[in-house]
């Protein structure tokens, strides 16, 4: 079971880490988590906690401040952090466990064991870490992290305080790119603040490593440095493509689908995510915007299969354009 170091070496700048709140207060949104988390530590009196949610919305940032509150300096040594995806398995999770547990301690009644990525452990392996849960459940406490958290079984659910993380706002993202740029002495217009919120899409992981990026190719951070660092689509181009495609143009249609896969270079995966997101925010008449949603669900499905991007995509475009 790999030790995963929650820290990049020092002198390493990458501001996910440089800026990683270090306090329950200093974390963006998720007001309810931070407010019920806060109750726990001051009542001196911590359950099995299980956080779920999506990448970069600061779960294992709130396990890490919880460590730091818990025990102050002290805390690395009371924190014992582990990826459930290792390859070595359960046995080796358990043993590490096992000897953590039961190594002496520092005057505090347990330790935290936070373990990353629980819902890729099988059913076999979760009810051997509820066994282990219960056997050091005196000195021990957990804290699993999931982005799904339906892929763990009830027993473990039942026994921990449930905390659904949800993507963060916009201003929970904005008000975290000012506070860094602020740090960092750079300009961020405010078509480039808008153009990084809505490429992160909730993940603050992708909004500070898109503003990191964006900062080193030039002075000033703006909506055009941001688009081409994150391979993002303007939402215009988004907007034009479809709109075009349902009044009939499907050469005009095909050409943006063609420079956002080309030029723009995204993923085919990528431009259905992004057209998923905008669907309700574009003009469309209600028949037009059930369309194209049933559309994107097809796509989607058959671009996860292995289908050919361009040609599902074109597919997609042709249908709307048909508009039978
Ligand atoms: N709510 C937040 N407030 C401020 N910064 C945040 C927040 N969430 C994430 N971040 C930033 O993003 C980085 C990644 O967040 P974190 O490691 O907590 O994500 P995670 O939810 O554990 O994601 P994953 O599922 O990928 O492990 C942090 O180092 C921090 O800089
Ligand atoms: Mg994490």
């Amino acid at each position: 079971m790999s030790e995963v170091d929650a820290e990049t070496a020092p002198g390493r700048e990458i501001w996910i880490e440089k800026y990683r709140p270090q306090t329950l207060d200093e974390i963006k949104g998720q007001d309810d988590i931070v407010e019920r988390l806060g109750s726990y530590i001051d009542q001196r009196d911590l359950p099995h906690l299980l956080f779920s949610g999506r990448a970069g919305i600061g779960k294992t940032t709130a396990a890490t401040a919880i460590a730091r509150e818990v025990y102050g300096d002290d805390w690395r040594g009371n924190f014992l952090e582990l990826n459930a995806s290792d390859q070595r398995g359960i046995d080796v999770v358990r043993d590490r466990i096992k000897n953590f547990a039961r190594s002496s301690f520092g005057g505090f009644d347990y330790r935290i064991i936070f373990l990353d990525e629980a819902d890729s452990l099988t059913s076999d392996a979760q009810s051997a870490l509820r066994r282990t849960m219960e056997q050091f459940s005196d000195n021990t406490r957990f804290i699993l992290s999931c982005n799904y958290s339906s892929k763990i079984i009830d027993p473990i659910q039942s026994r921990c305080a449930v905390f659904r993380f949800s993507p963060l706002s916009d201003d929970a993202i904005a008000a975290q790119v000012d506070e860094i740029a602020a740090a960092e002495g750079i300009e961020v217009t405010d078509d480039g603040r808008e153009a990084l919120v809505y490429a992160a899409g909730g993940d603050m992981r992708r909004a500070i490593n898109s503003l990191q990026a964006a900062a080193t190719t030039g002075e000033v951070v703006d909506e055009e440095a941001v688009y081409m660092i994150t391979s993002t689509a303007r939402p215009e181009e988004i907007e034009s493509m479809v709109t075009d495609a349902i009044a009939g143009d499907f050469s005009k249609a095909r050409a943006t689908l063609d420079t956002l896969l080309t030029d723009t270079g995204m993923a085919g995966g990528d431009i259905i995510d992004q057209l998923h997101r905008s669907v309700w925010e574009f003009d469309l008449s209600e028949r037009d915007a059930v369309r194209l949603m049933e559309r994107i669900g097809e796509v989607d499905y058959r671009i996860t299969e292995g289908a050919n991007e361009q040609v599902q995509l074109e597919a997609l475009l042709a249908s709307l354009a048909m508009n039978d």
